[in-house]
């Protein structure tokens, strides 16, 4: 039994998709989030910038007591070393390896595509997850950079031009490849997942990465006797990097509820 908050932390909203998940599948838990809205997107920024912009946001969550850490980026758990993560004094849980779980468990014909930010899909940290779980599955990953500009700035709706016209683009070759099975490898996909199903058709199941990592790390804190024992109440507060009014506001849409109370501006740099 741990009375101590969980860690979450992403590059900006994405991570939201996990807290959502962690809230309903642990409401006793309290959680503390970090999104660097400053320096959102990671995903087009070289491995070395991700490692250290991660190792710092582990510090954040740490420096506030937490008793594990999810890293709901997957950007920086596909690029982060497995050396860094096993060093930390508390359980870590990356999404990459739960969304790679449950896309080999939901996939009939093997056939998997994955969309994440180009760091992701250069890092091959998917693939290998998935290649490791089922090694005659085959692979179709795309970079889809723009998606997660848009998504921080509000665009989220099913029927957004600019989100429907680069789910067409994006998602083209995905298609094409025949998958039964579609990672959303980067966090903020999910908040657009009604325009990605729309494009990939009824015979695709999606895998929200940030949903997955929140059940793997439920599953990490049953089996180690963290959880605090309550079943409701619990408490969640943002940090964020910058400015907290664009991420209370598209925040507060995607999680159903006005989080403005709750978003705290932090400056660590
Ligand atoms: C990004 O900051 O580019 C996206 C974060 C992610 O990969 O989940």
């Amino acid at each position: 039994m741990d009375n101590r908050p969980i860690g979450v932390f992403d590059s900006g909203l994405g991570g939201l998709t996990g807290v959502k998940e962690l809230v309903r599948l642990l409401p006793g838990e309290d959680i503390v989030y970090f999104g660097d809205t400053a320096r959102v997107p990671y995903g087009g920024r070289g491995a070395d910038t991700i490692i250290r912009y991660g190792k710092e946001d582990i510090q954040f969550l740490l420096s506030k007591g937490v008793k594990a850490v999810l890293c709901a980026c997957g950007t920086v758990s596909s690029t982060l070393p497995a050396a860094v993560t096993d060093a930390l004094p508390v359980p870590f849980v990356g999404v990459v390896q739960a969304a790679a779980q449950a896309a080999v468990h939901a996939s009939c014909s093997g056939r998997i595509g994955v969309i994440a930010t180009a760091a992701s899909v250069r890092s091959g940290g998917y693939e290998a997850a998935v290649r490791a779980l089922r090694p005659d599955s085959v692979l179709t990953a795309r970079a889809c950079p723009l998606f997660v500009p848009v998504i921080e700035n509000g665009y989220v709706g099913r029927d957004d031009l600019i989100v429907t016209t680069l789910a067409k683009e994006y998602l083209a070759p995905v298609r094409r490849a025949g998958v039964d099975t579609l990672i959303l490898g980067c966090t903020h996909y999910p908040l657009i997942a009604g325009a990605i199903a729309d494009e990939m058709g009824p015979g695709v199941r999606l895998i929200d990465s940030g949903a997955e990592g929140a059940a793997a790390l439920r599953q990490l804190l049953e089996r180690q006797d963290l959880l605090n024992g309550r079943t409701s109440g619990g408490a969640v507060s943002f940090y964020v990097s910058d400015s907290g009014e664009n991420f209370a506001e598209v925040g507060g849409l995607f999680l159903g509820k006005d989080v403005h109370g709750t978003v705290h501006p932090f400056t660590l740099w």
